[in-house]
């Protein structure tokens, strides 16, 4: 088995530009469910929901965020280059996770208690990774994750919580290089 600290520093975020094109296994994608519902959460109360997109469901949900980008930004903010980019992951991106997080309690320190949850959840999603060396993603926290126009077409309940998108995609290759601060700044003594 790879060191777990060369597997935790050697994770790294995969870019719908980066993909290839080719469809992952739909296995795959069970595997990181899978393991992210090992993560640890509060008296196992499991606040994690999952939708997979893939296929035709993926291809009209990338249209819908490129249709709502192209209404919602105003003309001066407009940039063809990242509608073209949008664009792109029609045929780039393999599968979207739509990431939820569903609280069962009105509690607010229970309820922050359940996004950092499904957040470990989503963390294992990407160690998961790191075990198939053609496939690479990233969570997305765009597209629309923040507004009640995706709320609604997911069909969310009021008690659960667009946490955004793990879009996934085949890979040549992966990436593993990047830097992190010196953690002893983080310290505080
Ligand atoms: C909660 C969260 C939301 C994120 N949302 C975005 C996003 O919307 N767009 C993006 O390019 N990257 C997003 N990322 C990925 C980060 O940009 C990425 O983790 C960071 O650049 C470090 O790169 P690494 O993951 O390869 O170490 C998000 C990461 C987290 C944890």
């Amino acid at each position: 088995m790879d060191n777990i600290n060369q597997i935790i520093r050697e994770r790294r975020s995969h870019y719908p530009h980066e993909f290839n094109g080719l469809p992952l296994d739909d296995s795959l994608i069970d595997t990181l469910i899978e393991n992210a519902c090992w993560a640890p959460n509060h008296t196992l109360n499991f606040p994690w929901r999952f939708i997979v997109l893939k296929d035709e469901a993926l291809k009209n949900w990338l249209q819908l965020v490129l249709n709502n980008f192209i209404k919602d930004t105003p003309a001066e903010k407009f940039n063809q280059k990242k509608a073209d980019k949008i664009q792109t992951y029609q045929t780039q991106v393999s599968h979207a996770i739509v990431l939820v997080c569903e609280h069962d309690s009105e509690s607010l320190n229970k309820q922050k208690e359940d996004l950092l949850a499904v957040a470990c959840g989503v963390q294992n999603m990407y160690l998961s990774l790191s075990q198939f060396p053609s496939a690479g993603g990233y969570w997305s926290s765009g597209m629309g994750t923040y507004g009640i126009a995706m709320h609604n077409y997911f069909n969310l309940k009021s008690n659960q919580v667009l946490m955004g998108y793990f879009m996934l995609g085949s890979l040549d290759k992966k990436r593993i290089d990047s830097h992190r601060k010196d953690f002893r700044q983080f310290i505080i003594s």
